[in-house]
């Protein structure tokens, strides 16, 4: 049973996932912490709604990363957690938060990386052009969005795709990988070489595949 802290900016859908999953039995966890940088954001409710203690730390309230950092690092340890989740957290973690648990720290990004990093990948893939895109957990690194792959999950990209149906239609896969992830290092099927995630017990499938537009247009 791993013990998992989840940090938070906003609306919180992944935490929610989350936390579904651990009562679902799917991970073999449970979040014992929520933490938001922001004051009276959506995922705050749902970790009471949740029955799970939350904390605000506002970055504001420190002189430096470090300072907000080793703030955050603290209540996390206090708690015992065994992996650090962002769901939606809109800050940068610094190498020092990051060597305090290290190769437990994992993110989610809405878009294939190592295409699209950063911010407002929705409308940048479309804008591109891709006929694909979609979601990936990582671990997370000292880069932005650069860290060791652990899942990603795939959709279609339509050139008359609003930014919001894209975003939606990725959501939905978020909220399916994500606790997939977790779930998988719950069961400690998961370990890191280098830059790939060994995935104990994935087969190979030589079939697998998605064409857009279908060959049978
Ligand atoms: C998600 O799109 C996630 O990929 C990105 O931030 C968003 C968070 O959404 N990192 P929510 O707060 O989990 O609803």
């Amino acid at each position: 049973m791993i013990r998992i802290g989840v940090l938070v900016s906003g609306s919180g859908s992944n935490l929610q996932s989350i936390m579904d999953a651990c009562a679902a039995g799917e991970i073999d966890g449970t979040v014992v912490m929520v933490i938001s940088n922001v004051e009276g954001v959506y995922a705050l409710e749902r970790a009471e709604r949740g029955g799970i203690p939350s904390r605000v730390i506002s970055h504001a309230d420190y002189p430096d990363r470090e300072a907000f950092d080793a703030e955050l690092a603290k209540a996390l340890l206090e708690c015992r957690v065994d992996l650090v989740c962002l769901a939606g957290f809109m800050r940068v973690l610094t190498p020092s938060f990051l060597r305090t648990f290290p190769g437990r720290v994992m993110n989610i990004h809405p878009a294939l990386l190592p295409s699209f990093p950063g911010l407002h990948v929705r409308q940048k893939a479309i804008d591109y052009g891709v006929r694909f895109s979609g979601c990936t957990v990582h671990f997370v690194d000292e880069g932005v969005d650069t860290g060791p792959i652990i899942i990603q999950a795939v959709v279609p990209v339509y050139p008359q795709d609003t930014e919001e149906e894209l975003k939606e239609r990725i959501l939905r896969l978020e909220h399916r990988i994500y606790p997939k992830a977790i779930g998988l290092f719950s069961q400690g099927r998961l370990s890191i070489d280098g830059r790939r995630v060994v995935v104990r017990g994935l087969a190979k499938d030589e079939t697998a595949c998605l064409i857009n537009p279908p060959l049978g247009l």
